[in-house]
């Protein structure tokens, strides 16, 4: 997943490192290119944060969402961050590409726990990098339980899917998951991204 052209040579370095990881462990990894800022755009589109508003990142890789997320809690009055990533690889990348925010290097089915042991982050947004609609279904229900019991009414799970995946069941199941726990789900296609990408914002309408 990225774009068709990556613009400069730190981008394409960050592609090569992702399309050696994708080889190596195609189902962890799910995609052969970092994804576009045209997805991180389209993910991050209609989350505004209020003052204190904090993000949760799943499965960040490389870092394409991160950059425009710090962005977002800057301009927003700078709420905590906190990313989770269980390749070792990508999380000493991600530590020394944004060494001013805490990534944890951990499983995402532990989200819970890592919210416990810090209070002090308010998420109002959880962004997933995920291969959801690959992973296994009580592990997918439990995060969704967690991120949705996280975020405060008008908060956010933002994830992405491809568009090749719109024949796989799991694609289905992971969008009604979405709109039943969180009350609304809004599904944005992105078609520059390497391949064709779907955004699920889904939107925590009453607790
Ligand atoms: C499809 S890539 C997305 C990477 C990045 N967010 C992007 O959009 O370019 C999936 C990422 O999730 C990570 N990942 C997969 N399963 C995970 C899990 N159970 N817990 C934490 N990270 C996981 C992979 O290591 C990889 O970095």
């Amino acid at each position: 997943m990225g774009d068709a052209l990556p613009a400069t040579a730190s981008e394409r370095g960050l592609g090569r490192l992702f399309l050696r990881k994708f080889l190596r462990d195609p189902k962890d990894v799910a995609s052969v290119w970092p994804s576009s800022r045209w997805l991180a755009r389209a993910m991050l589109r209609d989350v505004v944060l209020p003052t204190g508003g904090g993000v949760v990142e799943l499965g960040p890789g490389t870092g394409a969402f991160t950059a425009p997320i710090l962005e977002l809690l800057a301009s927003a009055g700078g709420g905590g961050y906190l990313g989770i990533e269980r390749d070792a690889e990508f999380c000493d990348l991600l530590r020394r590409r944004f060494p001013r925010v805490e990534f944890a290097w951990a499983d995402a089915a532990t989200l819970a726990t890592q919210l416990a042991a810090r209070p002090g982050l308010q998420p109002f947004a959880v962004v997933s990098g995920l291969p959801l609609v690959a992973m296994p279904k009580p592990m997918v229900a439990e995060l969704v339980r967690t991120a949705h019991a996280a975020v405060p009414v008008g908060g956010w799970f933002c994830t992405f899917s491809y568009q090749h995946s719109l024949v796989n069941p799991a694609q289905w199941w992971l969008r009604r998951l979405l709109r039943t726990t969180f009350g609304r789900l809004e599904v944005r296609p992105v078609l520059r991204n390497v391949p064709p990408a779907l955004v699920f914002a889904a939107r925590k309408i009453a607790v």
